[in-house]
């Protein structure tokens, strides 16, 4: 008999296909041994409650911080995640939303549709150098690396800020502590995962501390930047702007970000590329297979990990 799993949402056609050659895939809570989850999709102890015959939760992304990780490790049940698949797509991300803010697209675009008169003017939409700045790394995991990199690409210095000592891909990024990078960055970016100890990890001390020209994005999640920190420092021009994929209680995106014109905000689309998303489904189905077939290679968050419920890894 083959083993029922339950599919919070459809994936894409492929991974579909696998997921119901592999598995019976089913919508009643109690069969289900496996769940294949998606980010929004809260899994708590009601929902393992519901699940009691719930071995392993494989969830379709790298941040699981829609899972009690803490009680799932209480309860013996695996959970799994996507790491590494999704590393290029969130840094193109990271990257767009740097460059959009940095050279006011949001603006720009509307200007050109709005069918006003518009003239070259020297003074005309002026934004922010990149090139001969620093750039400040929350985190130099798998992501931050990855934006490193293109960072180096568009002649910036690269500054980090993490907990573990070990070295950088490359001996040029500088290891500094958060007060200092927040202080000497030109661009800050989070990639760090969401945890009880990152809540609010950039709050209005943190954000104090920037140049007033800086820029500040996150396409990390929504829970480590301290929203109303963030729209009281843009309001009074703390910050030069910011750059926003992941909002506190998505969906909501506060009035005062969507009514600023220069901040430039995407709905959580870090990973959306069509083949990062189709590599992110077949992974996750694929942990499923692997756990299931006893398999060493199924990728496992280790028990306790993010102190109860992590976020994106950088
Ligand atoms: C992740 O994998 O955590 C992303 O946020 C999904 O795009």
């Amino acid at each position: 008999m083959r083993i029922p799993v339950l599919s919070t949402r459809r994936l894409l056609p492929a991974p579909e296909r696998l997921l119901r050659r592999s598995f019976t895939v089913t919508g009643v809570p109690e069969k289900a041994r496996g769940i294949l989850t998606q980010v929004t999709d809260t899994v708590d102890s009601r929902a393992m409650d519901r699940s009691p015959r719930l071995e392993v939760i494989s969830q379709c992304a790298v941040g699981v911080d829609n899972i009690d990780l803490r009680e799932a490790a209480r309860r013996g049940i695996t959970v799994m995640n996507t790491p590494d698949v999704l590393t290029e797509a969130t840094a193109d991300l990271t990257w767009a939303l740097i460059l959009a803010a940095a050279r006011r697209l949001p603006e720009a675009d509307r200007l050109c549709r709005s069918g006003r008169d518009w003239s070259w003017d020297l003074e005309l939409l002026l934004g922010r150098e990149l090139s001969g700045g620093v750039l400040g790394i929350v985190g130099l995991g798998r992501i931050g690396h990855a934006v490193a990199r293109r960072g180096a690409g568009f002649g910036m210095r690269i500054v980090y800020a993490r907990r573990s000592r070990r070295p950088p891909s490359d001996p040029a990024y500088r290891r500094t502590g958060l007060r200092r990078l927040l202080s000497i960055s030109d661009v800050v970016t989070i990639h760090v995962p969401s945890t009880p100890a990152t809540f609010h990890l950039i709050g209005r001390d943190q954000i104090a501390l920037m140049k007033p020209s800086a820029i500040l994005v996150n396409t990390s999640r929504g829970p480590i930047l301290d929203e109303t920190a963030l729209i009281g420092a843009l309001r009074r021009g703390r910050i030069w702007n910011a750059g926003l994929d992941v909002f506190e209680r998505e969906p909501h995106v506060p009035d005062a970000l969507r009514s600023n014109p220069r901040v430039v905000l995407t709905p959580h689309i870090g990973s959306a590329t069509t083949a990062t998303r189709e590599a992110m489904a077949m992974t996750a189905v694929g942990n499923l297979v692997a756990y299931f077939a006893g398999r060493p290679d199924a990728r496992r968050i280790a028990a306790g990990a993010g102190e109860g419920r992590g976020g994106r890894q950088g």
